[in-house]
Formats: C-alpha cells, structure tokens, sequence
C-alpha cells in the first residue's frame, strides 16, 4: 500500500491536451454521429435483446444536467420563458468546440432547470432512458455547484423534484438512483465547501445521497485545495470521487488520490505514467471512464488514443459510462457497443466491465451480490 503519492509533471500527451478539431466518432452501426451541432438523441438501430442491453449493469458517471435533450429543453422553456424557444434554438446550446465551450455548453443547460417540477422532469426521463438500456443502478452527479454560484438559489427545493422521480423510478422502472453533489472545482474551495456541507447536512434525512465529487476545469484548480474539505466530507459519511486526468497529466491523478478520491472520473492520463498505472492495478481504484465524452470534447484527439483497452489489460478496475449523453449524443448502451466493436471487447469482457460497474458502486453489499448473480447467469 503506498502512503504518499509521488506529483509528476509530465509534458501533456496529444491525448491530454487540447485541440479544436473535431474528433470523428465511433459509429458502430451507423447511428448517431453528427457534429455536437446537430444533438439528436442516439437513436442506434440495436437488437432489443441484444447481450448488452440484457446485461444488468450500473453507469456510475452520468451527470443529471447532461442528460437534458434539446427537445426537453424546448419544454422547460415553454414552462418559464414568456416566448418559447424553438428546438433549433435549444440545439443552438448544444455548441461547443472544445473543453471549455462544452462547460460553457453544460452551464446553459443547467440554467434552464430551474424549479422542483424541472429537476423532477429531467430525472424521470434520465432513469427511463437508463431502464431501457438495461441499467438497474445509477450514481448520478449533480452539478450544486453551478446552482449556488450561477443561480444564487436555494438547492433543497430542487432536490425535492428529484426525490420524487427516484422514488418513481424505483417503484416502477426497478431502477436505484443516488446522488452525488458535484462541485465545480475551478470556483475554488469556499464554493465546494457550501456544496459538501450540504450534502452531509441532507444525508441523514436523504440517504440516497452517497457521496461527493469536484468537476469542471482541472487545468485552472488542482486537487489540493480540496483536501480537508474531502476529509471532512469523509468524516460525514460521504463517499469521495472526483474528476482527474482529464484535461491534465498524470499529476491531476495522484493529486485526487492524494486527497482521498475512492473513484476517479475519466483518468484519460494515467496511460503515460508507469507508476500510477501500477497503484491503480493493485488498488484496483475504480476509474469511470467516458470515451464518447472524451473524444467529443477533444482530450482524446483519435479513438485509437484512447486508453480502454490498455487500461483492461492492465487488470486495471475499469468502468463505462456516458458523463453527459445529450451533449455526446451518446448512451450507457452505445459505450458497451464502442468497447465491443472497436475495442475488440469479447462478450465476457463487457460481463467483466458490467461486473465492475455493480463492484465499484457504492451499493450495499447484499444488492450488489444479487444483481452480479444474475450478471453471472445471463446468457
Ligand atoms: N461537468 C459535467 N461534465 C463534466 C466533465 N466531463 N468534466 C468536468 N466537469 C464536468
Ligand atoms: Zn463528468
């Protein structure tokens, strides 16, 4: 077991660093696609039964935000705004060429959520998605940080909206939903503060609150700066993630170990570091990796960078997810389909990366066995 963590600094990678070019997407049956311009929900011409959907998997990096499609936008407009927009105009939002226009592009959006019902609209339609691809769990990102600083506005009442859609959802998709209150990390310390308060303030009365995470630019704000708000969040019964290695070196890495973070969201940077690929191997360090939103925003500039594969060889604790899917036009469903068709993933790896999805989640025990048995049994 490794105390300290070592901060290297390496120079960044095509594949961590950033570039406006637009990356061409995996396409596995000529479905989807598209330029972030024209956003279309993904509409993959899939088998019903096909393995992957039948599979009982968890998507533990979904951000609630980025589920919102221009076409539910559209609604929500026709709720508060004295003139509609239109759906072009909604899709108009969706418009970012790089890492920093697609914050800009995820900060639009959550601004048009903005009352109890909104957040209830966005969850329900979230978990029926998520249903129909065979999702039983869910650990979905909330971004408070946006509500308090953009907003200026109370998070409890909003909340409110999506207790009600997970409790729907459990009741009568059979799907599980938690939460976890997302800071923004690049609004600094104090701004997170008020968010983890929160969160362990409403744990005891919402326990589908599990945990913490800090999102948004890491080559503004590293991890440090977040260390003893990480500890107390610990103290308080919260689980730790946090975004790492995405638009940064390996350092951002070891930095969110450093501060305690149980599971790493993308991880893009590990792959150029020997020694933080050894620690996450034998720590076997839950890493929610997001191959769509990678290439989509350009940390990955070519799909055959991206580092899946390797990091699945390696024996590392790999998981699949969407992050944002309406900003990816992508789905939980269509990332099993990517590993599968161009990765080259065998039916029994994608059992293996679902098996680590219910693993690495922060269910209790007893539900987690039951689901990997019938993960085991299907066939
Ligand atoms: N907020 C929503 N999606 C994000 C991402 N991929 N990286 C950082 N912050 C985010
Ligand atoms: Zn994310």
């Amino acid at each position: 077991m490794h105390g300290l963590y070592r901060f290297v600094s390496v120079a960044l990678s095509p594949a961590a660093g950033f570039n406006t070019r637009r990356t061409e997407l995996f396409n596995p049956s000529g479905c989807g696609g598209g330029s972030a311009a024209t956003v279309h929900p993904v509409t993959c011409s899939v088998d019903p039964l096909s393995f992957i959907r039948r599979l009982p998997k968890a998507e533990l990096h979904l951000h609630l935000e980025g589920t919102v499609t221009p076409e539910t936008l559209v609604e929500l407009s026709g709720r508060h705004d004295s003139v509609q927009f239109g759906l072009n105009e909604a899709r108009a939002l969706f418009h970012y060429a790089d890492f920093s226009g697609f914050l800009l592009a995820f900060k639009a959006v959550t601004e048009h959520l903005r009352s109890a019902d909104d957040y209830e609209l966005a969850a329900w339609r979230m978990a029926q998605r998520l249903a129909g691809q065979g999702v039983v769990h869910a650990e979905v990102y909330v971004s408070v940080g946006v509500v308090y600083y953009w907003r200026r506005c109370e998070f409890e009442p909003l909340f409110l909206g999506m207790e009600r859609a997970r409790l729907r959802a459990e009741s009568e998709l059979g799907l599980t939903l938690y939460w976890i209150f997302d800071a923004v990390r690049h609004f600094g310390p104090d701004e997170a503060a008020r968010v983890f308060r929160k969160a362990a303030e409403m744990r005891p009365q919402f326990p589908s609150i599990v945990g913490i995470g800090i999102g948004g630019d890491e080559r503004r704000t590293g991890a440090e700066p977040f260390r003893d708000l990480y500890a107390e969040a610990r103290e308080a019964g919260l689980r730790l993630t946090a975004h790492a290695g995405e638009t940064v070196g390996p350092e951002g890495i070891w930095g969110a170990l450093n501060i305690g973070a149980e599971r790493l969201g993308h991880a893009l940077s590990a792959i150029h570091d020997p020694e933080l690929m050894g620690v996450l191997a034998e720590r076997q360090i839950p890493l929610e990796l997001c191959v769509s939103s990678n290439l989509r925003t350009g940390c990955c500039l070519r799909p055959e960078d991206h580092p899946l594969r390797r990091y699945f060889d390696a024996g590392l604790m790999v998981t699949l997810n969407s992050d944002d899917p309406a900003l990816f036009l992508s789905d939980l469903e269509h990332e099993y389909r990517i590993a599968q068709e161009r990765f080259a993933f065998t039916q029994e790896h994608l059992r293996e990366l679902a098996s680590n999805s219910i693993e690495a989640s922060f269910l209790p025990a007893e539900r987690k066995v039951e689901i990997l048995r019938r993960l085991e049994s299907l066939e």
